[in-house]
């Protein structure tokens, strides 16, 4: 359509450079760029890319800008990355250590809040993960991008009004400073490589990520919407009066002259909304009933659960009563459609600056039904919703099956009027960002001022719609967009296709920020419907990473999209370089879903924090449970050297060292809070023992060693410091800070099964060895949330086969010694003596004392525990019958790890089928194994 004049915005502009070509204009290098866009199209090859849009030739072409946004996949990334980025250097010195900071901060911001989407992340809390992990000029990606937010962010990195903003100190030669006056990075815009599955997600980012001409494009708006206001504003007439005669002159003119009826002097106002109710039959004496007249509280501002039938007095609720229901001719479709019935009920109007509240009138209702007779003289949307699960909703309750179905007549007429004059990009960007509030999804909440209440993230219609009017909504919406206009140079390149196959070259990313979706909770092809039926290109949902059960998407279904999406991640992504995931938890099963595709995909997680709300930290999070919040997960992917090592040393001890040694470089060194320094839970030895594992199996190997060894290892090989572990030259400067912290602060462990419930138990042992009697009571009340699924490990049972009681009897362990000296009381008494000449006093305060073994002990406890848990899971793979219901995880992992040491993938399969699906989705390190037996089986 080269009559539209889409790209107006910066024509004028010249001469510009693009990709390293000049033109003398912003419309010739768009031309330019379109023509091959245009010749790349009617390439099969091309259109056959997994994920690519729903939508014509000359759709796409008139929604992209080549070649920073195109609404398909974009085959300008490779000369964009070529132009701006910097080849991947095996050479490279770069480290940092993981990150994670607020991921909601900056919800006020006008950026922010231009276009509302279904989830978003803040630019300015992206920024801070930018400006930590990147240099200007780096390439930064987004392969699940929505609005762009990381794009926005990328390029903000470059603004020192935008930087300070965040609380740092920009120096005159551009480097920032953190809050102890620290550089850390530098000022200087980065690229941002973007996608989304969905072109309207990409068309808002397009917007949010191109520099726009404010004062063109308010001015084109404006006239706009004055204009459409001039030819459609009879719509909204109403009177401000109650006279009979004033009513029926009104009709009477309506009937006469149609829409001239306005030029007639009359006591006229203007509809700032309707609200509509809807219909109910009583099931007691079939009378209609008016939800609005009978379950309203317009005192109160409420709606009441309880009322009665105002014809027979019946006890009612919402519940009982059955919708009425109207059939009707829908022209546009040329079908009867059968809807459920609403009518107007209040007016809220405005005559000169005062603003009143009506019933309809007689003269109002014939106005309605008046437009609902005439036809739209514009083009609007008529699609068919697509079969899904939120689009399910509006059609049984109202009977919604097609997209004009979402307005009101009067609001489908203005709206096509102004889409019709639309002309530029961010023209239609304004008229997206109201779509949603206009329509019949606006819901009316008596008590609530706010003009706009949809319920977000589905395509509900309530039993009381508001009608808004359109030309407030975008009036309003202008400014905001003109506030949110900050760009001066396009810098980022945009794409609509799906990340499971990207069309980005290996290792030319440098950082990778991204918010993926989160299994079922949001349906975002299905949601973005609404706007991508005036974009005209749609959203192609066949890859996309949802659980939804119309699109046959389960757990296992949303899990594989996920692995899929990371390991492109993974192959565009330089060595070496970090990936921070920012997901919401609402379900465990999900989260596991995600991290097991994260490390599937060959990601190393080293840090997995969450938002303490109330105290505004971070947490890290060890274990699944009851995590129900956002996470920042922090992954990074392991450099050239070491993958290509492992290949060769896969299963022998000297890969697991040199892992180790990898790993232990990423970690954070020292972290302090409040005066005290934390514990680095990824540094303790479980934690690495269990990303050592990780590590291993993603990769299919086996494991070389037991834990007992591994623990040994550790030991020997690396310095320990309150129970974590570092690389030598990490130590020092550990040991540097934490002379200036008082306190160490432990970590608060959920107690939810054998495993966690021991490493509670390692952590207060080694703080003090302490008696049975003194441990129980501390147990009891942190071990009541022991998992369903879980056979309950008494107190007693798990200090025998983990730990060592002191006895009395020969000299006192080193570990409970050390603890004596610390008591003032004692220190005097011991100073002359060792713990081979301990007397009989201090052998009484040491005695019946649980304490950590040492690793010789403590390999020869492991081998016990593991002869015994083999033994039950032995039991588990003779089982018959029935699933498993109770049974002890430890066995299983133990087992699983035995079975995949023997290449006995099927026997993995066989034990995982025979316990529920849910505790095995639930369980990362069983799901870790499960999974990748499957894998090895080809399944
Ligand atoms: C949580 S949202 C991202 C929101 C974004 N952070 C923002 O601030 O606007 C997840 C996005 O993933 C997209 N998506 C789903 N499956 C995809 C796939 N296979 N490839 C690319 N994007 C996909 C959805 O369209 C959705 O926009």
């Amino acid at each position: 359509m080269e009559s539209n004049r889409l790209f107006d915005d910066n024509a004028n502009r010249g001469p510009v450079e693009c990709l390293g070509l000049t033109f003398s204009n912003d419309e010739d290098r768009r031309k330019y760029f379109r023509n091959k866009l245009k010749e790349k199209l009617k390439d099969p090859e091309f259109r056959k890319i997994e994920g690519f849009p729903k939508g014509s030739d000359e759709d796409i072409l008139n929604l992209s800008d080549p070649p920073y946004y195109t609404a398909c996949p974009n085959p300008f990334i490779d000369d964009f990355i070529k132009h701006y980025g910097n080849p991947y250097d095996p050479e490279e010195k770069y480290s940092r250590e993981p990150f994670a900071a607020d991921v909601s901060e900056g919800k006020n911001d006008p950026i922010y809040n231009a276009h509302s989407y279904h989830t978003k992340v803040p630019h300015k809390a992206i920024m801070r993960y930018i400006l930590h992990y990147t240099e200007p000029g780096d390439v930064v990606f987004d392969g699940f991008c929505g609005t762009g937010m990381t794009g926005v962010a990328a390029q903000m990195c470059g603004n020192k009004e935008a930087v300070e903003a965040l609380g740092n100190e920009v120096k005159k030669d551009g480097a920032i400073l953190d809050e102890s006056g620290k550089p850390f990075s530098k000022l200087g815009a980065r690229y941002a490589v973007l996608n989304d599955l969905s072109p309207s997600a990409t068309f808002i980012a397009y917007n949010y990520n191109t520099p726009v001409d404010a004062k063109a494009f308010e001015s084109e708006a404006k006239k706009i919407l004055k204009e459409v206001e001039e030819e459609c504003g009879w719509m909204y007439y109403t009177l401000s009066s109650e006279k009979p005669e004033d009513i029926e002159k009104a009709r009477k003119l309506l009937s006469e002259r149609g829409k001239e009826f306005t030029k007639e002097l009359l006591p006229w106002g203007r509809i700032n909304y309707t609200v509509w109710s809807d219909v109910f039959s009583c099931p007691e004496c079939g009378g209609e009933i008016i939800f609005w007249e009978v379950a309203v509280d317009k005192e109160e501002g409420k709606v009441r659960s309880e009322f009665s039938c105002p014809h027979c007095g019946a006890s009612l609720t919402k519940k009982r009563m059955d919708r009425v229901v109207e059939t009707k001719f829908d022209a546009t479709i040329g079908k009867t459609v059968k809807q459920a019935k609403q009518v107007p009920v209040l007016i809220n109007y405005s005559r000169g600056k005062k603003r009143y509240e009506k019933t309809p009138d007689e003269f109002d209702l014939a106005l309605i039904e008046y437009i609902e007779k005439n036809e739209i003289p514009y083009w609007y949307p008529t699609y068919r919703m697509p079969e899904g699960f939120n689009t399910e909703q509006p059609k049984i309750s109202h009977g919604f099956t097609h997209v004009h179905h979402f307005y009101t007549k009067r609001n489908l007429w203005v709206l096509s009027a102004v889409y019709s004059r639309l002309d530029s990009q961010v023209a239609r960007l304004l008229f997206t960002s109201q779509l949603i509030n206009v329509s019949r999804l606006n819901r009316y909440r008596p008590g609530v001022s706010f003009p706009y209440n949809p319920l977000s993230g589905t395509l509900y219609v309530g039993s009381q719609v508001s009608e808004p009017y359109v030309f407030t909504a975008l009036l309003n919406r202008i400014k905001r967009l003109v506030d949110a206009f900050y760009l001066k140079e396009c810098s980022g390149s945009i794409g609509a296709s799906s990340a499971t196959t990207l069309q980005i070259p290996n290792l030319s990313t440098d950082y990778i920020f991204t918010d993926p979706p989160f299994g079922g909770n949001l349906m975002y092809s299905e949601l973005n419907f609404l706007w991508e039926a005036w974009l005209k290109v749609f959203t192609n949902n066949e890859p996309e990473a949802i659980m939804n059960s119309v699109q046959k998407k389960g757990l296992l279904e949303y899990q594989e999209l996920m692995s899929r999406c990371f390991e492109e991640y993974y192959r565009v992504l330089k060595p070496g370089r970090w990936m921070t995931v920012e997901f919401h938890n609402s379900q465990n099963s999900v989260w596991n879903a995600i991290q097991e595709a994260i490390q599937r995909a060959g990601f190393v997680i080293a840090d997995v924090r969450t938002l303490d709300k109330q105290q505004g930290t971070f947490k890290q999070v060890t274990s699944t449970g009851a995590v129900k919040q956002d996470l920042i997960i922090s992954a990074y992917k392991p450099n050239g050297g070491l993958e290509d090592r492992f290949k060769l040393e896969a299963g022998t001890e000297e890969g697991v060292w040199d892992f180790l040694r990898e790993h232990l470089k990423r970690l954070p060194v020292f972290t302090e809070k409040n005066g005290s320094s934390e514990l680095i839970v990824e540094r303790t030895d479980y934690l690495l023992y269990d990303r050592m594992i990780a590590f291993h199996i993603q990769r299919g190997r086996s494991i070389p060693m037991s834990a007992s060894e591994f623990y040994k290892g550790l030991r020997e090989r690396f310095p320990e410091r309150d129970s974590m572990f570092f690389l030598p030259n990490q130590v020092n400067e550990y040991d540097r800070k934490r002379i200036n912290v008082s306190e160490l602060r432990q970590l608060s462990l959920f107690v939810t099964d054998e495993n966690s419930a021991i490493q509670w138990l390692r952590l207060q042992l080694q703080n003090k060895p302490q008696t049975f009697q003194e441990l129980q009571p501390q147990f009891m009340p942190i071990s009541r949330s022991w998992a369903k699924h879980e056979k309950e490990i008494e107190l007693k049972e798990l200090l025998e086969d983990n730990f060592i009681k002191y006895d009395g009897e020969g000299s006192i362990p080193a570990q409970i010694w050390s603890w004596l000296q610390k008591s003032s009381k004692l220190r005097e008494k011991m100073k002359d003596l060792t713990p081979e000449t301990a007397d009989i006093s201090l052998k009484a305060e040491a005695k019946e004392r649980w304490y950590v073994p040492d690793p010789a002990r403590a390999q020869d406890l492991e081998r016990l525990r593991e002869k015994a848990l083999l033994r039950e899971f032995d039991e588990y793979r003779s089982h018959m019958g029935k699933k498993i219901r109770i049974f002890r995880t430890e066995a299983v992992r133990v087992g699983f790890k035995r079975l995949w040491t023997e290449k006995d993938y099927k026997g993995i399969v066989e034990v995982a089928d025979k316990l529920s699906d849910k505790v095995i989705q639930e369980d990362p390190k069983l799901l870790m194994y499960y999974d990748n037996a499957l894998t090895r089986l080809g399944e």
